[in-house]
């Protein structure tokens, strides 16, 4: 969308450029930079970009004072009411008006510096964050200095932690003030994923989310067992329909100790309709299970929990984790929710029988989500 908003104004803007154009030498800098700025249009204007204005006695003033501002890259006048612009084809639509009177100037950085060295004063206001080094820069008046940015930041002026971890647990240890949300990880190399950290729904806890999806998604997720390579928006985070590929989940499996599976948890964290399990005791990318009773930490469907005790857990090469509530009982497991439960009802996952009384499953819009974590 922003891009082709971007190129329909660059199209407006490459037919309207009229031919004069002026140069100057701007002798204010160590660096003899060369700029020359071309007629856009009369009656039009930039909204919400003006970095400054000022009262000035002809164009070539106006054009003056751009040339020694950091990033003005345009300019537009009012009578002789200059005011310098921090964007000129990249304004958004709305932000390009017609206004009678006004005359705006885009400005094109010609040639470069005389000598090796650039100074054009940009990196005085120290815009780079977090201990990143500035540079200043003279070959596009767009980009007037880039930022070299210390080890965990990344972004334009540093200004994203980007702490280079494979999990949650390793955000949290690197800058322990993070709050629960949305990080990159990063699983090899080049690879990276956008997951959800929740620091704070289990005190002492760093949860790294590994997959997400409504129950409208449900068929999608149905037969794929975390041992299968399944990404889902893996660079693109949403709760209805998320799962990191399995190299990321061998990452993250092997700094982590325990799994847990929540429903609806962007609506707040509650242990009914819940459970977890040490990885010691399940290993989600090795269980191979039909009907074997397997350990819990804590399980709870429908409001029958049962803290370390052992019930059903299923997960095949055509089917997803899940448990199934009929069944855990039936085969003589210790936690059995078969009391109100539909036949064949599945719970956490593969949903190939669903009862609304299950939190996961009450409609379509309803989440589940699978996560791996440790203790901080
Ligand atoms: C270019 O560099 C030389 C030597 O470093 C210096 O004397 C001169 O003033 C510089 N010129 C400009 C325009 O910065
Ligand atoms: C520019 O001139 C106008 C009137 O000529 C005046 O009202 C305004 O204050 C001046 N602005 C500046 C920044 O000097
Ligand atoms: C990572 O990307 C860089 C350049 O983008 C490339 O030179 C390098 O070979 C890549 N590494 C891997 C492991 O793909
Ligand atoms: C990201 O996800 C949203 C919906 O959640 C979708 O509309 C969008 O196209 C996705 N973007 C990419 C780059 O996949
Ligand atoms: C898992 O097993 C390892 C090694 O046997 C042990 O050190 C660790 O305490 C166990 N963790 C849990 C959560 O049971
Ligand atoms: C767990 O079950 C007990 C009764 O067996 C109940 O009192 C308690 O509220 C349940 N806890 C949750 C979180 O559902
Ligand atoms: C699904 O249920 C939740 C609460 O249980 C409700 O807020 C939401 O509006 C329901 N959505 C639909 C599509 O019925």
């Amino acid at each position: 969308m922003a891009s082709s908003i971007g190129s329909l104004l660059f199209v407006i803007w490459g037919t309207l450029l009229l031919s004069r154009s002026m140069r100057a030498k701007d002798n204010q800098h160590a660096t003899q930079l060369l700029y020359m700025y071309n007629i856009f249009t009369d009656n039009v204007a930039i909204l919400g970009h003006t970095i400054r204005s000022m009262n000035v006695s002809s164009q070539v003033d106006c054009f003056r004072h751009c040339a020694k501002v950091c990033g003005c890259v345009a300019f537009q006048l009012t009578g002789w009411k200059c005011e310098l612009l921090d964007a000129d084809k990249d304004v958004v639509i709305g932000e390009l008006v017609t206004r009678p009177g006004t005359a705006l100037y885009t400005m094109n950085q010609e040639s470069t510096q005389v000598n090796q060295s650039c100074v054009n004063g940009c990196c005085r206001s120290k815009p780079c964050l977090n201990g990143g080094t500035c540079e200043e820069k003279c070959s596009d008046v767009r980009e007037p200095y880039t930022c070299t940015c210390s080890k965990y930041y990344k972004g334009k002026r540093c200004e994203q932690f980007y702490p280079q971890v494979k999990s949650c647990l390793g955000v949290k240890i690197f800058r322990p003030g993070s709050r629960s949300g949305v990080y990159e990880l990063v699983i090899s190399d080049n690879k990276t994923v956008q997951s959800y950290c929740d620091f704070t729904s289990e005190a002492g806890k760093a949860w790294t989310l590994i997959e997400s999806f409504s129950l409208s998604n449900k068929d999608i997720y149905k037969n794929k067992p975390f041992y299968h390579d399944f990404p889902r928006n893996e660079n693109n985070f949403t709760w209805d329909d998320f799962r990191v590929s399995y190299q990321a989940l061998v990452n993250i499996r092997d700094i982590s100790t325990h799994w847990r599976v929540t429903c609806t948890f962007p609506s707040g964290l509650s242990y009914a309709d819940y459970a977890r399990s040490s990885l010691n005791e399940t290993d989600l990318l090795t269980f191979v299970n039909q009907d074997k009773c397997q350990r819990y930490e804590y399980v709870s469907v429908r409001g029958i929990n049962c803290t370390d005790c052992k019930g059903m857990l299923v997960q095949r090469d055509s089917q997803h984790m899940h448990t199934d509530s009929s069944w855990s009982g039936r085969n003589g497991c210790q936690w059995n929710p078969g009391a109100g439960a539909i036949s064949g009802e599945d719970n956490f996952g593969f949903y190939a029988v669903t009862n609304p009384k299950h939190r996961c499953t009450v409609n379509s819009s309803s989440t589940t989500q699978w996560w791996l974590g440790s203790q901080l």
